[in-house]
């Protein structure tokens, strides 16, 4: 019988490979990655943040399928005392955020460089502070939702890491995908959508930075959609 203990891993359908990586680019992911690597958890251990970051982090942020490291590098250069975990199997992506962190010295992200729903499990329970999904592939087939980021389990698994209160940063151009997050997410408990006004959807939030995806969807004359949610608190106040 198939338990939570005894779940065969998720399977992965996205890539992590591609074109070979340039010399430059193969010699920096040799040499800085190791140091900078979230050791992939050991089954029922829990990831311990403190040892990652060399002291307990105050905050920690989460971002899911980070691509070419932009939105996390800036995030990490904005807010240098929070801690920052990027999640992205894609070996490029892995080595274009390392010449990010290079080039401007960031000290505070550490990579998960595979799937993040196998780090979610080990993650301390309200552990996380903010989570970014942004631009999360959509499989815009029916028949492959199923492989959608987003769903029953996972946002179980992102329920049970956030803190009470932190938010849940979701974008995409693909209006499916909005349909499907909101859909979800109303039927979860934990979460809390947060516009407050007709529109606030539309807006990036005022913190918030470009990705390539985005700037690909604007080129292409598509409209972003920022979904924003809360982790609700676990004391319930009735
Ligand atoms: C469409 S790209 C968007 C990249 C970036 N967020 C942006 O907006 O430019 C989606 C990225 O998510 C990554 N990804 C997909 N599923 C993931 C998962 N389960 N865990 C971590 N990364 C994932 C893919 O490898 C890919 O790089």
């Amino acid at each position: 019988m198939t338990t939570a203990e005894n779940a065969p891993p998720p399977r992965w359908y996205g890539r992590r490979g591609g074109h070979r990586l340039r010399k430059g680019r193969r010699e920096r992911l040799e040499r800085l990655l190791p140091a900078l690597r979230l050791a992939p958890p050991e089954p029922d251990g829990t990831v311990d943040l403190a040892a990652a970051f060399g002291a307990p982090p105050s905050d920690v942020w989460l971002e899911v399928g980070f691509g070419a490291g932009e939105h996390l590098a800036a995030q990490a250069g904005a807010h240098p005392g929070t801690a920052m975990v990027g999640c992205e199997p894609y070996v490029a992506g892995v080595a274009s955020l390392l010449s990010i962190i290079e080039r401007e010295g960031l000290t505070n992200i550490r990579i998960f460089n595979d799937d993040a729903r196998l780090l979610l499990g080990s993650l301390p329970e309200a552990s996380i502070g903010r989570v970014f999904v942004l631009f999360p592939d959509p499989w815009p087939k029916t028949r492959h939702h199923k492989r959608r980021f987003i769903a029953p389990g996972t946002l179980n698994a992102l329920a049970r890491v956030m803190k009470d209160g932190a938010e849940l940063r979701f974008a995409t151009d693909h209006m499916g995908y909005v349909r499907w997050t909101l859909d979800h997410t109303i039927r979860n408990p934990a979460f809390a959508w947060l516009a407050r006004r007709p529109g606030d959807w539309r807006r990036r939030p005022p913190d918030g930075v470009e990705t390539r995806y985005e700037r690909k969807a604007a080129g292409l004359g598509l409209a972003s959609v920022h979904l924003g949610f809360c982790r609700r608190s676990r004391v319930r106040a009735d």
